[in-house]
């Protein structure tokens, strides 16, 4: 009898998202009238900016060209793409970042389950709660349900940030802007960690995703900001929700060179190394055409359409932060970042407050606890619908008991 990964049996039956999307669907057929307003899955909205199409048209016609055709290209990411990441995301922020620790691939809910591959089974791995599912989940598929998890609990008191660990930690995911709560850490807030990190030879997984959204000066947008983080830090990165890449698929991960670690004999290890190795061999890279797409976001008419992209949602998380404070009930994020997370109402749990939401205002969100227990009786909503629904759903909440 061939065996099965059973680590794969100790995950809940189905992924957060396809739970919900069955539920509405369900809805859907019992209700075929409805008209239904998705603040659920963090999925974007608005299309692609027209720089973007006008590479993605320009790439396609030489791909069907003798002269200009591709086939496979570096497993890393061209060189266009990654030059004009450092140049743009990096440099000109006083940030000091090579070529070749960025890796360009298909997104970053691949990579920050993948980054796995390259860790030890026996590290203990801090993440928090609640958190985007995909860290837990993909930790589980690895080394099971064991004690070696540590959930860091992020609670309304403490501004849903977690402590430092007292436990030994090897590895953890960090999220700023956090989904889901949309709260952020200040500079000094994450430098707590980084110190943390290097006098605990530990290792922080850093999902910058949201980083477009941060309004605050005083908040970073990249782990780097931070004296040394390069010694102790991965930092994933997405173009998913700046330039409405969740279909196109593109983003990027930072595995700097001075991260290292030891084997127990001595021996260095370079992490950016070993990524490189996992990513040549399990990995074809992102196809051409989508890397010239992200390039496009890189010219000045770009960086302005994307900037007026995060704009148009930062409006809408807005419009949903102050509809929901109005009608008094206790909001989070949605200031930088495009969630907006609240405390459900008058006690319910938070699948209450979903059936409540789809049935009375026919409005989808997503329940706190689908990112952990601590969610228990919170609610997300997304910012990244349109402008108009997104008004829409405003009203529904606040005609509704
Ligand atoms: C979310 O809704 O949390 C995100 O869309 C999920 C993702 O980016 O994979």
């Amino acid at each position: 009898m061939f065996k099965v990964n059973e680590n794969y049996l100790f995950l809940k039956e189905s992924y957060l998202f396809s739970t919900i999307a069955e539920k509405v669907e369900k809805y859907k057929t019992t209700n075929p009238g409805a008209d239904l307003i998705r603040l659920g899955i963090g999925d974007v909205t608005l299309p692609l900016p027209p720089s973007v199409i006008k590479a993605i048209h320009t790439s396609a016609d030489e791909m069907g060209s003798r002269e200009t055709f591709r086939g496979y290209g570096p497993e890393q990411g061209y060189s266009f793409l990654r030059d004009k990441i450092v140049e743009i995301d990096y440099l000109q922020k006083g940030i000091v970042i090579a070529n070749d620790e960025v890796f360009i691939s298909d997104g970053s809910k691949s990579d920050t389950g993948n980054i796995g591959d390259i860790l030890g089974e026996e590290n203990v791995v801090a993440i928090t709660d609640p958190v985007y599912p995909v860290y837990l989940d993909t930790t589980i598929m690895r080394i099971g349900k064991s004690n070696k998890i540590l959930l860091l609990e992020c609670e309304e008191d403490n501004g849903f940030l977690p402590q430092l660990p007292k436990e030994h930690v090897d590895v953890v995911y960090l999220c700023y802007p956090n989904n889901p709560t949309g709260t952020v850490m200040t500079k000094s807030e994450l430098k707590r960690w980084v110190d943390w990190a290097l006098e605990n030879n530990s290792l922080i997984l850093f999902d910058s995703a949201y980083e477009a959204y941060i309004q605050d000066e005083n908040v970073p947008k990249s782990i780097y900001e931070i004296e040394n983080a390069e010694r102790c830090a991965i930092e994933f990165r997405s173009f998913s929700k700046n330039a409405g890449f969740t279909g196109l698929r593109c983003s990027y991960t930072v595995v700097p060179m001075s991260l290292k670690t030891k084997l127990a004999n001595g021996t260095e290890i370079n992490i950016n190394k070993l990524w490189n190795r996992r990513q040549s061999t399990k990995f074809n890279g992102t196809p051409y055409i989508v890397q010239r797409a992200a390039e496009a976001i890189y010219t000045t008419e770009g960086q302005r359409e994307v900037k007026e992209m995060v704009a148009y949602y930062m409006n809408n998380a807005n419009i949903i932060r102050q509809g929901l404070i109005n009608k008094g009930w206790r909001v989070f994020g949605g200031e930088n970042s495009p969630y907006v997370w609240m405390k459900c109402p008058n006690g319910l749990d938070s699948w209450e407050f979903f059936d409540h939401l789809l049935n009375k205002c026919h409005i989808v969100g997503t329940p706190g606890v689908g990112f952990g227990s601590k969610g228990q009786g919170y609610f997300r909503l997304t910012a990244f619908n349109s402008l108009e629904k997104t008004v829409e759903a405003v009203e529904r909440i606040i005609s509704v008991q």
